[in-house]
């Protein structure tokens, strides 16, 4: 699916001020720094359209793009940065799980991992929780560019080892780095069979 417009709507602070929920959307989570707005601006094939920095922390809205004119891409908060104060952290909680429980054109989720590390705890806690609220996931591994080939493959094999031990059914999986557009096709692909549903 080529992608002829990417166009920057909003930045919201609650699922309630968010755009009409008229079109089909794609959100991007995960944890800080993990290469969420990264991706986005991969997909849209623009460098700047959602802010990036080496620095964690960095999106802290719900910032919706309106792609072709008929769908939205969402930029959302990383979770899990330790390093905000707890209030700060509660606030983003409060924030993302209130736009992912009530969004009703969201078709699905993509939760990004970093294909360097192991399953992290906060991450599976994270896919079980949307498991328990059918919210529909897909797992994005990151940065695959940072990795040899063999590190890559024993890194995936091992990660999907740990999700088989409690999920009967794996979702989709999609490997991508940003920096060499690895996964791109797959992913627009998905997103317009789903379009297309
Ligand atoms: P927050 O908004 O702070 O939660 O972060 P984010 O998940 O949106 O990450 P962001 O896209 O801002 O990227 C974080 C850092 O990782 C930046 O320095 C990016 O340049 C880098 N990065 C993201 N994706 C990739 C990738 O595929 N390869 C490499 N080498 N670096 C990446
Ligand atoms: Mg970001």
């Amino acid at each position: 699916m080529p992608i002829h417009q990417a166009l920057f709507i909003t930045s919201s602070p609650d699922y309630k001020l968010c755009p009409p929920s008229q079109k089909p959307e794609y959100a991007f989570i995960g944890r800080s720094n993990v290469g969420k707005s990264s991706l986005l601006n991969m997909l849209c094939g623009r460098r700047k359209l959602a802010k990036i920095s080496s620095t964690p922390g960095k999106t802290r809205l719900i910032n919706h793009f309106e792609i072709n004119g008929s769908w939205y891409m969402v930029d959302l908060p990383g979770y899990g940065y330790a390093k905000l104060p707890k209030t700060e952290r509660e606030k983003f909680h409060t924030m993302i799980n209130g736009y992912l429980y009530n969004r009703p054109n969201l078709v699905n989720l993509f939760v990004l991992v970093d294909s360097r590390h192991a399953p992290h705890a906060i991450d599976l806690e994270f896919m079980r929780n949307m498991g328990l609220k059918k919210v529909p996931f897909s797992i994005v591994f990151t940065k695959t560019d940072k990795l040899k080939p063999q590190e890559l493959e024993a890194n995936l094999a091992r990660y999907t080892a740990v999700l088989s031990e409690e999920w009967a059914e794996l979702p989709p999986v999609f490997v991508t780095s940003a920096t060499t557009r690895q996964g791109r096709d797959e992913i627009l692909q998905y997103i317009d069979s789903l379009n297309h549903r």
